[in-house]
């Protein structure tokens, strides 16, 4: 600052580009904030957030309006979800977050769950030395070392521009003040709620009902023990999680619970900082998630086994389109079978998969007309939970974030930790069951993602970039289990060799195929009954689904580079918000 002795032409030269600010301050038009709900586009010039809800869309903006970046945005979002989207926002899971710079600088951030130090391969099995999917997925054992405080911590410390109470302080106050229940919000979490009676997580049915009786639409929720950890972690960064009054309360519902995570595994718990999967498709850049998400290998294996099919001649949908996707879908998934886990632990042949050579020996399975076959072997198949969620964020520079995060099923382990208000993830379910073990439900026992201490499980989590020429094109991604792969594809197919409009990007119909069950599912909205005949004639089985993902997204409008945020229709609370 300029002191008193200064003189006075040098002090105005010096107070020249302040008075300036101020004045632009004071004049310049309030930035006008505008969204757009579920079934509608939002077209901006500046900055937008895609995601599950409105209040949380809203936060992101809040945050970009005000200057923060996307990565900032992105964090604020995340807490903000742990909030209001209880079924898969979280702090006590993990997931990924996948960044662009501006000037093309791209990584990701790797926050999935670990195993506790006393895990081992043999853990899902009961005394009578039989798997238990009981043990898998619902119970304390399912839960995975929290991740997803410590991610957002690391990407803040490498991108931040906002200070960090500032990010985490409106999920303080959507958990203090409370939401007002939506319609969905509170059919979703009576469900719940009579689960977490049935298995007797008393903290949990106080944390998300009334005495037991699920909040009505239009009531309002508070949570009050969620605000404050929510402000240790506010106030103390990671350490309000992982240390102190919330890491004991975690450990203490652990002790009782028959849980094994311990301090220790709460204090060596790291997010990692890790290079995106890259592949190239028609001249766009795919920039994906590496493993221990096995999203970004299996997305850039289909797009180079399809690059070699013309697919516009084979016609968007049509059976052969069906039959030709569905095909590079059994050929990726089988790779992912056999290879796929947490490269800290497992020699995995990123490069070979990757590669433009495999895909071509790859496509030269592929009959034009004839389902290939799926040999029953060492696949698992386990449980496909139906909670994820995904949110994108482009900032006015153009630093782009795609997050997928997860509790692994709707509500984790539904298990609340008593005190501190947050659910924990019964995300030990995405490893194998346990050594060879192979039955006829396709359950198996091959190596790589066996449960190890400090091991990462496998997950298909799969938030993507896309680019052409050093110009960004969009940020895509979905919930949906093994199926994320295959929407995710189906998004890029859409947009790059489509060149679809972005509202038809994410209505079109969806397909997944998955190597075992060797079967096509589709969404029902596709399903004629010309298109399942002639896929049966192939060879396929075909079965119906409702929907398929929740793919909030969004995308650069090439002439003008506004960016154009699509809640996807299928979500009824989906909400995008910019300007
Ligand atoms: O990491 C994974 O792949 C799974 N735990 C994700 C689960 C999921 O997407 C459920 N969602 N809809």
């Amino acid at each position: 600052m300029p002191s008193l002795s200064t003189p006075v032409p040098e002090l105005l030269r010096r107070l020249v580009p302040v008075l300036a600010l101020l004045l632009a301050v004071g004049c310049a038009e309030p930035p006008q904030i505008r969204s757009a709900s579920s079934g509608e586009t939002l077209t901006v010039q500046n900055g937008a957030v895609a995601s599950t809800d409105a209040w949380s869309s809203q936060v992101g903006a809040d945050v970009l309006v005000e200057g923060g970046n996307a990565v900032d945005a992105a964090i604020a979002v995340g807490f903000a979800l742990a909030v209001t989207h209880p079924s898969a926002g979280n702090i006590g899971g993990g997931g990924f977050m996948v960044v662009r710079t501006p000037d093309g600088e791209t990584t990701t951030f790797d926050f999935r769950e670990k195993a506790p130090l006393a895990s081992h391969p043999e853990m899902f099995l009961d005394e009578g030395g039989e798997f238990s999917a009981e043990v898998r997925h619902r119970s304390h054992i399912s839960v995975g070392v929290p991740g997803t405080v410590a991610g957002f911590e690391l990407a803040h410390e490498r991108f931040g521009s906002t200070g960090w109470a500032r990010l985490v302080e409106p999920s303080v106050q959507l958990a203090s003040d409370g939401i007002e229940m939506t319609a969905d919000l509170s059919n979703s979490i009576a469900g719940a709620v009579s689960r977490m009676e049935g298995r007797g997580y008393q903290a949990s049915v106080e944390a998300f009902s009334r005495d037991g009786v699920p909040y009505e639409a239009g009531e309002l929720w508070q949570q009050p023990d969620l605000a404050r950890t929510l402000e240790r972690i506010r106030d103390e960064g990671r350490d309000g999680f992982y240390r102190g009054e919330t890491a004991d309360l975690l450990v203490a519902e652990m002790e009782r619970g028959g849980g094994i995570i311990t301090h220790e595994d709460l204090e060596i718990y790291q997010a990692v900082e890790r290079a995106p999967i890259e592949g190239t498709f028609l001249g766009y850049d795919v920039i994906g998630m590496g493993p221990p998400s096995s999203g970004g290998t299996a997305i850039v294996q289909m797009l180079n086994i399809l690059e070699g099919f013309d697919l516009q001649a084979i016609g968007h949908n049509s059976p052969e389109y069906v039959h030709h996707v569905a095909e590079a879908m059994r050929l990726a998934f089988r790779d992912r079978a056999a290879h796929l886990a947490d490269t800290d632990f497992a020699e995995v042949p990123l490069d070979r998969l990757t590669s433009k050579e495999y895909a071509e020996e790859l496509r030269a399975r592929i009959h034009p007309d004839v389902a290939g076959v799926s040999e029953v072997s060492d696949i698992e198949l386990g449980v496909e939970a139906v909670e994820t969620t995904h949110y994108s964020v482009i900032d006015s520079d153009g630093m782009a974030v795609a997050v997928t995060y997860t509790l692994e099923g709707g509500y984790g382990s539904h298990i609340t930790v008593p005190g501190a208000g947050f659910l924990l993830n019964n995300e030990m379910g995405d490893f194998n069951a346990g050594p060879g073990i192979t039955d006829e439900s396709g359950l198996i026992g091959t190596e790589p993602n066996l449960a190890r201490p400090e091991q990462r499980m496998l997950s298909s989590m799969s938030p993507t970039i896309l680019a052409r020429d050093g110009e960004l094109v969009g940020v895509l991604g979905t919930p949906g289990g093994r199926t994320i792969i295959n929407t995710v594809l189906q998004l890029v197919l859409n947009r790059t060799a489509f060149q679809m409009d972005p509202a038809s990007v994410l209505q079109g119909p969806r397909f997944h195929h998955q190597w075992l069950p060797d079967r096509i599912t589709m969404e029902r909205d596709m399903a004629t009954p010309e298109l399942m005949s002639r896929l049966e004639e192939m060879g396929h089985t075909v079965e119906t689904r409702t929907r398929q993902g929740a793919a909030h997204s969004i995308l650069i409008d090439p002439e003008t580079e506004a960016r154009v945020g699509v809640p996807d229709p299928r979500i009824p609370d989906a909400t995008a918000v910019g300007y």
